[in-house]
């Protein structure tokens, strides 16, 4: 269990209000109760909070508004409106599992680079929430303690977070599940016949790698994550203007979505035959970098023109997807911080996704609905493949105009998945550029808990 959640003890009650509920609790209050409300011009708005002084001059409950009800992330605000101390909400919600949830992922703050980290953690005065009685807090812990792993991952500067940490930060969850581990370095790259992963990230003075991680009974489900995880994105030799390139720590968030999301899955110990595969790098510019204008060999055994260096991700996930198809999982994910179009397209709090599959498309527009995750499918639209075509090549890996940036992009990858039946892939932003609530500004792995409902109603 996190530890901002506790079983039980003495605690301020919190109690949630809509404007609504606000007019009916005035009636029932005290008359001094009900004067301060009024003096404080408290008016129930989402976030919105006010404390009740006891005549002792302690609190004896906080009114917490949650404006009109439709934001189910409502309860994000309280870690941050609330002082220091246990509170439990009074009445608790029929169902707490957003809101627990919703608590949890407001307490995440980034503090590894803070000096006053080194004072200790459990020091720091912390606002906790008792569990409500029959509420599941594991669960709000497990999903929460994912997402934190992956918004420590992406909030992580490329210089603490290349390719050997984004290895090692998956070697811990191999430790901690005793999962089966792999990883090809540098020139074996070559060898091992991964062309793609090695020609983005050669120039690089930190080695590219592949980094392969299986888990769970042989027999089970086959589920295989795939993950970009590009620690630096500089645009390569198609260097990227600077306001372009400074958040560019940032373009290993599919592989922190798909590490965040192996953990919540292996924790729970859902009976999934679970593979994780990432594309390590870093795109660096150097004598030795690929160029535009060359032509790539592949795993799929497909040459690839290079059309601009900056298209990096799809080079790398072509070739760890390829090696995913290779065992027909039942399902393959990958996720990637892949186009600027996609933001384009849907700005950066709604990802958008792409998959052939009608009923898999179904399921996670509804887990996503359930667990306020939101995705948006976009098509594979066949017509635009051909913009693609390669006058020296098998494909071109970009096409050369400026329309459907983020379609063309999953049309590239589909080109690596020909024998999988089920397929999706989620190009995110992985950034909360403002703050909401339950989403802190700076990293973050979308779309990760939408999956993980999906595959609870699928294979718990
Ligand atoms: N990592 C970027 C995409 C990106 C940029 C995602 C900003 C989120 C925020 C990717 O490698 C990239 O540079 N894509 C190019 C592709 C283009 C050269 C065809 C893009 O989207 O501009
Ligand atoms: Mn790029
Ligand atoms: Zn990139």
């Amino acid at each position: 269990m996190l530890d901002v959640f506790v079983e039980a003890g003495p605690a301020t009650p919190v109690t949630p209000l809509s404007p609504d509920d606000l007019e009916s609790w005035l009636k029932t209050a005290s008359e001094e109760s009900a004067a301060w409300v009024n003096a404080q011009g408290f008016k129930a708005k989402a976030g919105e909070t006010l404390a009740l002084p006891a005549p002792n001059g302690t609190v004896e409950r906080v009114l917490f508004g949650i404006g009109t009800g439709d934001d189910p992330f409502v309860y994000g605000h309280l870690a941050g409106k609330l002082k220091p101390g246990t509170y439990e909400l009074d009445p608790a919600p029929a169902d707490p599992r957003l809101p627990l949830l919703a608590f949890a992922l407001g307490t995440y703050s980034f503090d590894r680079y803070k000096s006053s980290r080194s004072e200790g953690d459990d020091a720091t005065p912390k606002v906790q929430l008792v569990v409500p009685p029959g509420a599941d807090c594991q669960e709000a812990s497990r999903i929460a303690r994912g997402v934190f792993l992956g918004r420590d991952l992406i909030n992580t500067p490329a210089s603490d977070m290349g390719p050997a940490e984004l290895e090692h930060a998956a070697e811990k969850l191999h430790h901690r599940f005793d999962t089966r581990f792999s990883v090809i370095r540098g020139d074996d790259l070559l060898k091992e016949n991964y062309p793609m992963v090695h020609a983005v990230g050669r120039a690089s003075d930190r080695a590219p790698r592949l980094i392969d991680m299986t888990w769970g009974r042989s027999d089970a489900p086959k589920v295989t994550l795939v993950g970009k995880g590009v620690c630096f994105d500089t645009g390569g030799l198609n260097l990227k203007p600077g306001n372009f390139m400074a958040l560019m720590k940032k373009d290993m968030g599919g592989a922190a979505a798909a590490l965040s999301l192996a953990q919540v899955i292996m924790e729970h110990g859902l009976d999934v035959r679970l593979r994780v595969l990432i594309g390590a790098v870093e795109n660096s510019v150097a004598g030795n970098a690929f160029r535009p204008g060359d032509v790539l060999s592949s795993r799929k055994g497909l040459t690839v023109e290079i059309g601009n260096t900056d298209a990096e991700g799809r080079l790398v996930l072509g070739d760890a997807l390829a090696e995913a198809d290779a065992e027909t999982p039942e399902l393959i994910i990958d996720f990637a911080t892949l186009t600027g179009a996609a933001r384009v397209a849907l700005g950066p709090e709604l990802p958008p996704f792409f998959t052939k599959d009608d009923a898999l498309a179904a399921e996670i527009e509804t887990a996503a609905t359930d667990v306020n995750d939101p995705v948006w499918r976009l098509p594979l639209w066949a017509p635009y493949d051909s913009w693609l075509d390669s006058k020296i090549a098998d494909v071109n890996h970009i096409s050369d105009g400026p329309f459907a940036g983020c379609i063309t992009a999953a049309l590239f990858l589909n080109r690596f998945v020909t024998d999988t039946s089920s397929y999706v892939h989620f190009d995110i932003y992985g950034w909360n550029a403002k703050a909401r609530p339950g989403r802190p500004v700076g990293g973050d792995v979308q779309a990760i808990r939408a999956l993980y409902a999906l595959l609870c109603t699928r294979y718990a």
